[in-house]
Formats: structure tokens, sequence, C-alpha cells
């Protein structure tokens, strides 16, 4: 029997799966994904398994299917957060729900040396996301790691070369994860051979073999991933067979098509056609109050122009494909892996655009791919250093940043919240108020839809995170943790009906190009991965709106940790954005993902 160099990751759903993969290939190694009900035949021989997270608990009756010989196969197999519960209670070892959730960071200690934990610390820092934990491991298995919330964070089997962490090693907030990772490579006694290089090789013939003697017509926001597969098209395919289009949705930012325009010119490139369809893009989300809707009208208003444009173009729609910069995020989370929970429908994975994926009519070469590895195609395709480091867009632009609501929401309807959030903010000494909007979340890898508690009182970042990280974990009905910046004292918010219109976007429009004037000024630009700038529909009087700022850390969008701004630069962005005279407070939103996703809706 030959053992394949490669690791395969069973994917249960969980958010992270994709992400183990890409840590692993980083590490040289390739990784692939396969189902759970997968046979062992068809598993093949690779070197080792990995056994992703999920959204299940190994109790629930709608657990993806899993092939339980696929643990007597005699490969050393690693099971993460789901994949080490359900590796523990197929095992017969014992798996509960616990009374204390854990999202976000955590302490590990090791108690055990262990193979896998060859050169990291005695105690390290680690990201956790669950409510189920395994309480007794099975026979052959000792405890080798534990946490302040959860006794059994690590097991080990060294004689059957199968191990388990409740922790997530894939994410950059465990900063000793690619170390357990090079250890389980080792363990498994791989060799180091993948590339970036070869990859954007590989992806260049597939293309052209994908593609064939048609043509690809691309929609280009000037982001970073629609400008890298623009240009890994142009140089797969050549200028002729490719056709660049720029929509103005009306929900971009500041001067920003023409600021596209002027880039990709200077790029040389030819073949891109800019258009402002705001009106048409306008009348779409006319009176959608509810997100996913909101998303799904931009989605297919995108598609609805591009096929006008094509028309008029008079391109035959049979010899063009579509382009997209779609990358894994966003599929994964559109619920597009099997068992994944639909955590938000991305504009590039609506039920119309997935019709067409399956029927094999889009192009997508970056879909394997995270924002950071993006970064590295588009710096070895020889892009500008500035147009490779923007912070990330999404596609319905600030259309997912102006929220809208029928101003129904009523705080009396949560005032037991309210209460629970008081009695910890107090002990903190911070006030607190419930917002009555929703944003989206996610939580042990699923959406939630729930309300954020606005805090006031001292800046301390390290506080404010303890006490969101609290909140959010113990209290049902609040996803995220706002504090506030600017405005007066703090007094109860009214929700107020509210749609997407030019006089709300144009007001995000300025605040946001404000408080982007500030990161530049500062020279804080870079160190933010992204700042999303977010109107929110309350205010204290039914006039003026609040807005809210939410400057995030990552490299990767799948977690991230809020970015702590020096006091001035906070100081100076909620005074200027409190000048335009529309806004009665500026929030900071103090909110980890998990639990609180970057975009509020
Ligand atoms: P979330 O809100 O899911 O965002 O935590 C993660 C990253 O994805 C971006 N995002 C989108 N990008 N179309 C996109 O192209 C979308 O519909 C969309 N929704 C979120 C978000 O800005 C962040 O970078």
């Amino acid at each position: 029997m030959e053992v394949e160099n490669k690791i395969s990751v069973i994917d249960f759903g969980g958010q992270y799966a994709h992400l183990i993969t890409k840590r692993v290939r980083h590490l040289g190694v390739y990784a692939d994904i396969i189902h759970p009900d997968i046979s062992v035949e068809e598993l093949g021989h690779p070197g080792g398994i990995i056994l992703s997270g999920g959204p299940s608990s190994v109790y629930s009756e709608d657990a993806p299917p899993f092939n339980k010989e696929l643990l007597d196969t005699g490969i050393p197999t690693l099971g993460l957060c789901y994949g080490m519960q359900l590796m523990a209670y197929l095992l017969n070892g014992e798996v509960r729900r616990l009374t204390r959730r854990e999202y976000g960071r955590a302490e590990l200690t090791v108690i055990q040396e262990s193979p896998l934990f060859k050169r990291i610390g005695k105690r390290e820092q680690v990201w956790m996301s669950h409510g189920d934990s395994v309480v007794n491991p099975p026979e052959g298995f000792s405890v080798t790691g534990k946490s302040d919330d959860c006794p059994v964070a690590a097991i080990a089997d060294e004689r059957r070369r199968m191990y388990g962490l409740q922790f997530h090693p894939e994410v950059k907030d465990t900063p000793c994860g690619d170390t357990i990772l090079q250890n389980f490579i080792s363990l498994c006694s791989l060799e180091k051979n993948w590339s970036m290089e070869s990859y954007i090789e590989e992806k260049m013939n597939e293309i052209r073999v994908r593609v064939g003697n048609r043509n690809v017509f691309l929609l280009v926001s000037g982001g970073v991933d629609s400008t890298v597969t623009f240009t890994l098209l142009n140089e797969a395919l050549g200028e002729d067979r490719v056709l660049g289009l720029h929509i103005d949705n009306g929900c971009m930012r500041k001067n920003e098509s023409e600021g596209v325009k002027t880039a990709l010119d200077k790029l040389g490139f030819h073949n891109l056609h800019i258009v402002d369809r705001t009106d048409d893009f306008l009348r779409a989300v006319e009176g959608i109050t509810d997100p996913q809707e909101k998303r799904k009208a931009i989605g297919d208003e995108f598609i609805y122009v591009k096929d006008r444009e094509l028309e008029a173009l008079d391109l035959d729609p049979d010899g063009w494909l579509l382009g997209q910069g779609t990358l894994y995020p966003d599929i994964i989370e559109s619920g597009g892996s099997r068992h994944a929970d639909v955590i938000k429908t991305h504009h590039n994975r609506t039920d119309m655009i997935k019709e067409m994926v399956a029927k094999g009519l889009v192009v997508e070469p970056l879909d394997q791919l995270y924002k950071d590895e993006v970064r590295e195609v588009g710096e070895r395709l020889g892009l500008p250093h500035d147009l490779v480091w923007r912070h990330p867009f999404p596609g319905p632009g600030l259309g997912v940043r102006v929220l809208c609501g029928n101003g129904n929401e009523s705080t009396t309807d949560y005032s037991s919240i309210g209460l629970q959030v008081e009695q910890k903010t107090r002990k903190s000494g911070y006030n607190s108020l419930v917002i009555p909007v929703k944003s989206v979340g996610v939580q042990g890898d699923s959406r939630t839809y729930a309300h954020p508690a606005a805090v006031e009182g001292e800046l301390d970042w390290e506080k404010l995170e303890l006490l969101s990280t609290d909140i959010t974990n113990e209290i049902d009905g609040i996803n995220r943790v706002i504090y506030k910046i600017g405005g007066g004292v703090l007094k109860p918010l009214q929700s107020k009906p509210a749609t997407l219109t030019k006089d709300r976007l144009n007001l995000i429009r300025e605040a946001d190009y404000l408080a982007m004037q500030v990161l530049r000024e500062h020279r804080l630009y870079e160190q933010i991965f992204q700042m999303p700038v977010v109107l929110i529909p309350v205010s204290t009087d039914g006039e003026k709106e609040c807005v809210v700022i939410r400057p995030l850390e990552s490299s990767d969008v799948m977690t991230a940790r809020f970015y702590r701004m020096p006091k001035e630069s906070v100081r100076e962005i909620a005074g200027r954005i409190l000048a335009l005279g529309q806004i009665d407070y500026v929030f900071y939103d103090v909110t980890n993902k998990p639990p609180g996703t970057f975009e509020w809706e």
C-alpha cells in the first residue's frame, strides 16, 4: 500500500473545515476535503486524517452521517472541536453539554507531554467555540490539556496516533496552532512539497481547459479579489477573451468607481467597462427590511444588470462564461459546504448563481483560497502593493451597512435581557442598554440574529473585551457589544422605520469617508484588516440615527478580534462623524468573531 503525501480533512460543515486544509497547505503539504460518509476504499491512503469542527452536537439527529470505519484505518487522526467530540463519543468516551459555553479566547494548560505539543509552551492562548465537551475520554486516551472552562481540552492515544483538541489550531487566534499542525504532519511522516507557484500554474491551466474556446465576462468591483481574478484571467486567456464590467450599484464608497477606473487604467487593462446603475439597485431593494432578502435582491440585480449589459454589448450569451472572484469563505458562509449552516448569503452565492454554477457557466479561479492567499497570488502576479493591501469591501457594499427595519422593535420586549446585561456591566463599572435592532452573528458554527448591548464608561480595551466575551457567552439574545465613543450621556434609543435610500447611503458614505480618512492620516490603515462603518436606525428623538465603527484584525476572515485603536484616533473619528450633525451616538464594536460577524447584516 502506497501512502499518498497528503492529509484528508473530513468536513463536518464547520466554518473552519477549509481553513484547516489551507493551514496544512501553507505548511507545505497538500490537503483535500472529503465528506464524512466516504467509504474506506474511496478514502484511499492519505498520510493523515483531520476531523473538522461542525455546527452539530454528536447527539443531534441532523448530525452528518459519518462512516465509523474511518476511525479503524490505523491512519493518524486528529479530531478538532466537533471532530474530537465525535471521535470520543464513537470510541465510547462521554460527551456532554456544558452549562457554560466557551466562545473566543481561552488559555490552554498542557498537563501531559505529547508529540503533538512539541515546541509549544505549558500555557498557550487558544481559540474556542463550543457548547458540548468531552467529559470522559475513551479507553486508551489520556487528557493532555485543559482550559479554565473545559477540563478536557486535549486528548491523545499515542499508541494509535489518535488526537483530539477542543480548540481550533487552524485559526490565527491560536498562535501555537501552526506548531501543533506541523507536529501532526511530522507524526504522519509527510514530505513538504506544495507551493503557491505550483498552484497558480495549475489554476491557469485549469482556466484554459474550463473555458475552452469560449470567453469570460467578469464583474470587477476593483477590490483585491476581483482584480486578482481579472488579472489571472487576462494572463491565462489574453485580453481579447476577457471583458470586465464595473457596476456602480449606488452602494460604493465615496469616489470609489472613479478610483477603480484610474487604478485599472494605470495597470494597462483596456477591457473594462464602467456603468452607473444606482437607480436600478435602489429600485430592487425598495421597501425591503430583511437583511437576507436585501442581500439576495442586490445579488440578483447584479446578474440582471450584467445580462442587460451583455445584451447591449451584443455578446453571444453562449460564448461567454461568468467569471467571479469568489473566495472560499463566501461559499462556506453561504452554506455551500454540504453540512454548513447558512450564516449569510453572499452576493456571489444566490440561488440564481448557484444554478449557473451547477450548469458549469461560472469560472471562479480563487474559490479554494482565503483572503491572505489571494493577496499572495496578487503579489506574485505583480499587482501594486496598494491594490493588494486594500481593505476588503463586500459586494453589496454599503448596502449591507445601512441597517433597515420596520421600527417595531421595542425595548420592553426584552427587558429581562436588559437586566442581565446591566448586572454584568455594573460590576465592571459600565452603564448599558440593549439596542432595538438585530444583527447577524456566528456562534458555535450557527447563524444568530440578535441584539447588541451598548456600554458606556472607561475606554479600557482589555476590560471591554472581557465584558463583551462574558455578555455574549452568557446572555442568550445578545450577540454583540458596542462601546459609546461619541455623543452625549447614553439615553434609551428607539427603533425607527428605515429602508435603503439614497439619503441614508449618502450619510453612511460620508461617515465612512471621514473614518477612513482618520485611519490614513494616523497611519492605521494597514494595521487594520477591515473597518465596516454601519448606520443603525435607532435614535433618542426619532430624527437622527447612530453609527457603529467596526475595526477588525484578521487574516482569513473566519475569525477576528476587534482592533484596539489608540484613544486619540477614536476621539477623532467620533468627532468628525458627529460633526455631520445627523448622528446621535457613535459606537465602537468590541465584539470578536465569533460571536459577531464582520458585517452587521
Ligand atoms: P462576515 O460578515 O461574514 O464577513 O463576517 C467576512 C468577510 O466577508 C465580507 N462579506 C462579503 N463579501 N459579498 C462579499 O463579497 C458579501 O455578500 C459579503 N458579506 C460579507 C466582509 O466584508 C468580510 O470581509
